[in-house]
């Protein structure tokens, strides 16, 4: 099994002004979501009028650093938004935020800050195994009208240039990001959406089972990077 060595983060590939708003958390367009997500984590809610705050300490500092992983209850593979769904939906008796709805960015991305310099580190065997398999699969098979894999630009090409863009290794760290081309705060799923229609293929919708499997693998070939988010893309 290969992952890029060493892992870099995208934001080496990115250019000065992407760097320079990543570095200043003033200027970090992604932070209101943060802010947003603080308030949403400690609003009581729901029949029982908790908040996410009143169950969990720490707003889960380092939790989002070691997910996905499977849930021993359901014995399913879960991320970081899929948990917080059904927190709100078993926890808190409320309707589970959409996918991609501004409040599950902005809990998503609160909750990931709260590991940001923290080390990716997922558990890829026991349990996980079955899913990690299907990750590498789907990162290594070739798709679309361009016939092309994730690890053929990932992999084989980072560093070279694709239009107006360097390609990067594909790292998933900094998500929740906020990227200049959608001007607004996105998961790492959207950004899969936006690989798969560079290259004419089929979109699965956000939380699929086999984006969830890829999430998998993308965060074992990022292991030892430091979470991101919110990170700034083009
Ligand atoms: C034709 C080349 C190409 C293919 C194939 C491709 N991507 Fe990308 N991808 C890019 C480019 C270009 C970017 C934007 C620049 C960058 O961050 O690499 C990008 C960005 C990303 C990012 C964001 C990195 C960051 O730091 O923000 C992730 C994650 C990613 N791709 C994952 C994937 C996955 C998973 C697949 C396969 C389903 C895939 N890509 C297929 C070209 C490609
Ligand atoms: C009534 C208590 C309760 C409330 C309210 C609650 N949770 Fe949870 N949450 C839990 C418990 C218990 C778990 C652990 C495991 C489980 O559900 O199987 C958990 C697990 C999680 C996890 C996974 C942690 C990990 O280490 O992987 C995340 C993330 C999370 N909750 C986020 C939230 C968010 C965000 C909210 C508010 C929208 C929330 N929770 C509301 C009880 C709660």
């Amino acid at each position: 099994m290969s992952r890029p060595s060493p892992a870099r983060s995208g934001l080496v590939f990115a250019g000065p002004t992407v760097r320079a708003l990543q570095a200043d958390d003033f200027a970090n367009p992604g932070m209101l979501w943060v802010e947003r997500g603080q308030k949403l984590w400690s609003e009581p809610v729901g029949p029982s009028r908790r908040s996410c705050g009143s169950c969990h300490a720490d707003a889960l500092r380092g939790a989002a650093a070691s997910l996905p992983a499977v849930d021993a209850a359901t014995g399913r593979l879960v991320n970081l938004e899929s948990r917080i769904q059904a927190c709100q939906a078993q926890r808190q008796g409320i309707e589970p935020a959409a996918h991609e709805s501004d409040a599950l960015l902005a809990l998503s991305a609160y909750v990931a800050y709260q590991s940001r310099g923290m080390p990716v580190r997922v558990e890829v065997d026991g349990p996980a195994r079955p899913y990690f398999e299907r990750g590498r699969a789907s990162y290594h098979r070739r798709i679309g009208q361009l016939n092309l894999a994730c690890s053929h630009c990932h992999d084989a090409n980072w560093g070279r240039r694709l239009g107006p863009e360097t390609i990067s290794q594909g790292h998933g760290v900094g998500y929740p990001a906020y990227r200049l081309e959608w001007q607004a705060l996105g998961s790492l799923h959207r950004r899969f959406r936006s690989c798969l229609s560079g290259v004419r293929a089929e979109m699965l919708p956000q939380g699929h089972p086999d984006y969830l499997a890829l999430e998998l693998y993308l965060a074992w070939r990022a292991s030892s990077l430091p979470v991101e988010t919110p990170a700034v893309r083009r």
